[in-house]
């Protein structure tokens, strides 16, 4: 009861604070101190706990969790925010987050299968979206299915050739900025120069999710 106490006086102290910091300057964010900072992670959750569970209060509730919670309790705890006190998440940062906070504070590991669909899906669904367009806007879809082979090889095939190469995105990247022969076969696929580091990124992403 004490400790809930102690929280909600924490709670109030940070609100008041920020609505001081929202007058004074509303674009600035303040990080709370070091003692209560989130652990770092190189997960995309960390950023985004960061920017939005500093909001209302420190980090230090997440440490007073207590320890070895799993990916659906954490998941869960990220909800709460969300449905309950109105945390202004979406579901993909509540889903983003729990696999940082289960992998971090929890007893969840990083290439857990869920835990990398829960960090990973939202990415991969951004990418989806532009990449469409991309393959559309290039032609690459004139020489490339996602399941047959046409001119050139099948995504699908192209996916599973890499699926265990660490260099895959690398790979990719520079074969469709540089085109290449002799891969797959006689004819040489073009280069595509004009295509930004973003735009190979995404294309790659999205052939590597095939
Ligand atoms: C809109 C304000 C708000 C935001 C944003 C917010 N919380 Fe909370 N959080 C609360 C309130 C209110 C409580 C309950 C405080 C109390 O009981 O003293 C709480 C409590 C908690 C607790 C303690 C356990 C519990 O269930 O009461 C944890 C852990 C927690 N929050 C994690 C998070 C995480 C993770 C995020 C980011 C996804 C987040 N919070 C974002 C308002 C917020
Ligand atoms: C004119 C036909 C043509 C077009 C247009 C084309 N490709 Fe290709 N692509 C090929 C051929 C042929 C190969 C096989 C090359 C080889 O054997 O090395 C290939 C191979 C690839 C590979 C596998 C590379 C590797 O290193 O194994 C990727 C990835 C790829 N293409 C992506 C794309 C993307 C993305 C676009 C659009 C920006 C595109 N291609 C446009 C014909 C084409």
């Amino acid at each position: 009861m004490k400790l809930v106490k102690s929280m909600t006086a924490l709670l109030c102290a940070a609100q008041v604070g920020l609505a001081t910091l929202a007058s004074a300057a509303p674009l600035s964010i303040t990080l709370p101190p070091e003692t209560a900072a989130f652990k770092p992670s190189t997960m995309p959750g960390y950023a985004l706990a960061q920017q939005k569970c500093s909001v209302c209060h420190s980090a230090d509730y997440i440490n007073f969790q207590p320890p070895g919670m799993s990916l659906a309790q954490w998941t869960a705890e990220a909800g709460k925010m969300q449905h309950v006190y109105g945390a202004p998440i979406s579901d993909q940062d509540v889903s983003v987050i729990g696999a940082y906070l289960a992998v971090t504070y929890g007893s969840a590991k990083a290439n857990d299968a869920d835990v990398q669909a829960a960090s990973n899906a939202p990415a991969v669904a951004v990418a989806k979206v532009d990449a469409k367009a991309l393959l559309q806007n290039n032609a690459c879809l004139s020489c490339h299915a996602i399941d047959h082979k046409v001119v050139g090889p099948a995504y699908r095939d192209v996916a599973a050739k890499y699926a265990k190469d660490p260099q895959a995105m690398d790979r990719l990247m520079s074969s469709i900025q540089h085109g290449g022969s002799g891969k797959w076969g006689d004819v040489p696929m073009p280069p595509f120069a004009q295509l930004s580091p973003d735009d190979l990124k995404s294309l790659a992403t999205f052939i590597m999710s095939q």
